[in-house]
Formats: C-alpha cells, sequence, structure tokens
C-alpha cells in the first residue's frame, strides 16, 4: 500500500479515536472492516503515531480470533461440524477439500480463493452434512460431489 495513502488513513483513525477508551481496539476494528484484515505496514504506522509497542498490537491482534493478518478468500466455505453434520461424515468431507485445495482450517488458499472455515451447526440438520460456500448452502453432501461443487465457485479441475 501507498506509503502516504497508509499515514493519511491512520491519522485520521487516530484523530478520531484519540483519548477515547478501547481506542486500539476501534482503531484495529476499522480497519479490518475496510481492508477484510489488518495489513502489516498499517499496523507499522499506527504503532508509530499511537506510540504503542508493535508487540503489543499484534498481541490484541492475535488475543482476538475475529482480526485476520492475511487477506481473506474470495470465496468463504464454511463446514458444518455441529453433531448431526458430524455423524454423517462431515470430517471426510473437510478432508477432501483439504486436499483438493491444498489449504489447512481457518486459512486462505495460496491463490486467494478459497478460504476454509469449520463452523458449528448452520441452523439445517435435516441436510446433514451441510456446507456453505459464501451464502450458498450445499446439503446432503457426499465426498465424491465436492470437486465438482468447487469447480463452480472458480476451481479449476
Ligand atoms: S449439525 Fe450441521 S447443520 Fe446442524
Amino acid at each position: 500500500m501507498e506509503e502516504k495513502a497508509v499515514s493519511i488513513e491512520i491519522k485520521n483513525l487516530v484523530e478520531k479515536w484519540k483519548g477515547k477508551e478501547g481506542n486500539l481496539i476501534m482503531i484495529l476494528h476499522e480497519i479490518q472492516n475496510h481492508h477484510g484484515y489488518v495489513p502489516r505496514d498499517i499496523s507499522l504506522k499506527l504503532s508509530e503515531m499511537l506510540d504503542v509497542p508493535l508487540a503489543r498490537i499484534y498481541e490484541v491482534i492475535t488475543f482476538y480470533n475475529y482480526f485476520k493478518l492475511s487477506p481473506p478468500g474470495k470465496h468463504r466455505i464454511s463446514v458444518c461440524m455441529g453433531t448431526a453434520c458430524y455423524l454423517k461424515g462431515a470430517p471426510s468431507l473437510i478432508e477432501e477439500i483439504k486436499d483438493l485445495l491444498d489449504v489447512e482450517e481457518g486459512k486462505t488458499t495460496k491463490d486467494g480463493l478459497f478460504h476454509l472455515d469449520v463452523v458449528r451447526c448452520l441452523g439445517c440438520c435435516g441436510l446433514s452434512p451441510v456446507l456453505m460456500i459464501d451464502d450458498k448452502v450445499y446439503g446432503k453432501v457426499k465426498k465424491a460431489e465436492i470437486a465438482d461443487i468447487l469447480a463452480k465457485h472458480g476451481k479449476e479441475g
């Protein structure tokens, strides 16, 4: 990101939250809402401007699961591991996705196309095992269907 743009963005945020309690967290929230994650160059600038050690900023970022340090994937895959889905084979769906995309839980693929999350009950247990890609729900998913489902969202075979 361009140095000047970073400075202006942070300066505005710092002024907005100056002297307010919990300002570091509020500023980080705004940064993440804007970028989808907290870029490193912004953390560095923030540390300078708030006169807070960079280590303290990273402590806050890593303490709250909400904050992300890398750009989120274009498509978010949420695989349900609630009881019903677990019993109907969700673990094997997760393994298949990990194999096909070479990605781990909570991480984004190298090409930035998919982010894989494992979640608790999605509220449609009658369709278990269930997964969602963005806001599209797939129910009664079989391991053999995963490749086709991913292809629909842009994965090349
Ligand atoms: S357990 Fe998966 S939708 Fe409820």
